[in-house]
């Protein structure tokens, strides 16, 4: 079946960006994101034919694991009519030293635009400012723009709305999701509260660049050690593994600092009786976040994890188009 697409990515202001931080972008461009991957989605189901990335490349570098990021991104290529390459940095020169700078201007002339998961947000500042192409972060230690617009997209076909929801965030509070929960939730006007131990909490720069965002649309932000202050009322709880990638020789120190810093059933009762509970995944059971809440009736992760595709089809048509 063939029906006429709503969205119209020559008009754009997001054509030919990078998207390397939620902070980059306004309100209006994150609502645009996520009434085209409505609208992608609902064409999915449909059965729709809507080709518009026919002829474009993206190539994905990848210097840590994935699952979500990496599926999600070469299918919507395929189903946008596009190709995906599976860069891994130990397979391509990147690994043996070549420079970014001379990584990012030679892969601009054979793709249309990179996807990047990096341990480092400054290597990737550094291959955008290089590349004639635009580049978009599947990943860096400092932030994850396209799990939380998912994350926005999968609340906002939940709840109906954004603004206005208390989110809160357990575990720790100053990792990449974290941050971009910080910048996402201010950018639409949602409310949010970091439960998350002393030394552990969001980074001075994330907290003023987010309270600053918040002061235009009327965010609340909270940031407490007490799970249950920060879980109280919430619409929506979140968490995220206590030792990220590249994190891994802290373990033991992290789980002694987190222990507690659960979304188990007592934190699920603070909150909202029609909470739905969220996760980036992949998730540690018993450890974050307990086997009973993520196979329970709040969990939304499943739903949250496809949507990785329907809003990243949304991105990529929107700057790739
Ligand atoms: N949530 C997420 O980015 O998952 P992957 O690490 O599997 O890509
Ligand atoms: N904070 C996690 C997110 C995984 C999607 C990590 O960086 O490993």
């Amino acid at each position: 079946m063939s029906i006429q697409p709503c969205v119209k990515p020559e008009a754009t202001s997001l054509r030919g960006r990078d998207l390397l931080s939620l902070y980059d972008l306004s309100k209006e461009e994150i609502d645009e994101i996520l009434k085209t991957a409505e609208t992608l989605k609902s064409m999915h189901y449909l059965g729709a034919d809507y080709k518009p990335l026919k002829g474009k490349s993206l190539g994905m570098i990848f210097q840590k694991s994935s699952t979500r990021t990496r599926v999600s991104f070469e299918v919507a290529m395929w189903q946008l009519g596009g190709h995906a390459l599976f860069l891994s940095s130990s397979d391509t020169q990147l690994g043996r030293g070549e420079t970014i700078p001379d990584t990012a201007r030679v892969l601009s002339r054979f793709v249309d635009g990179i996807m990047i998961r990096a341990y480092s947000h400054k290597d990737v500042e550094l291959l955008a400012e290089y590349a004639d192409i635009p580049v978009i972060n599947g990943l860096t230690d400092y932030s994850h723009p396209c799990q939380v617009l998912a994350d926005l997209f999968t609340i906002y076909e939940k709840k109906k709305k954004l603004a206005g929801l208390k989110l809160a965030f357990i575990g720790d509070g100053n990792n990449n999701m974290a941050n971009s929960l910080l910048f996402g939730c201010t950018k639409v006007g949602m409310n949010i509260a970091i439960g998350a131990p002393k030394g552990y909490q969001p980074l001075e720069e994330v907290m003023k660049k987010a309270e600053a965002v918040a002061e235009t649309t009327g965010s609340e932000i909270m940031i407490t050690e007490d799970i249950f202050e920060a879980a109280k009322d919430a619409d929506v709880l979140y968490t995220d593994v206590w030792t990220s990638m590249g994190q891994e020789n802290e373990r033991k120190i992290r789980e002694e600092a987190f222990a507690g810093y659960q979304i188990n059933e007592d934190v699920v009762k603070a909150a909202d009786d029609e909470v739905i509970v969220m996760h980036c995944l992949p998730a540690h059971r018993g450890e974050e976040i307990t086997h009973d809440v993520i196979e329970g009736p709040h969990s939304v992760v499943f739903d949250e994890a496809e949507n990785r595709l329907h809003v990243q089809k949304a991105i990529l048509t929107l700057i790739m188009g």
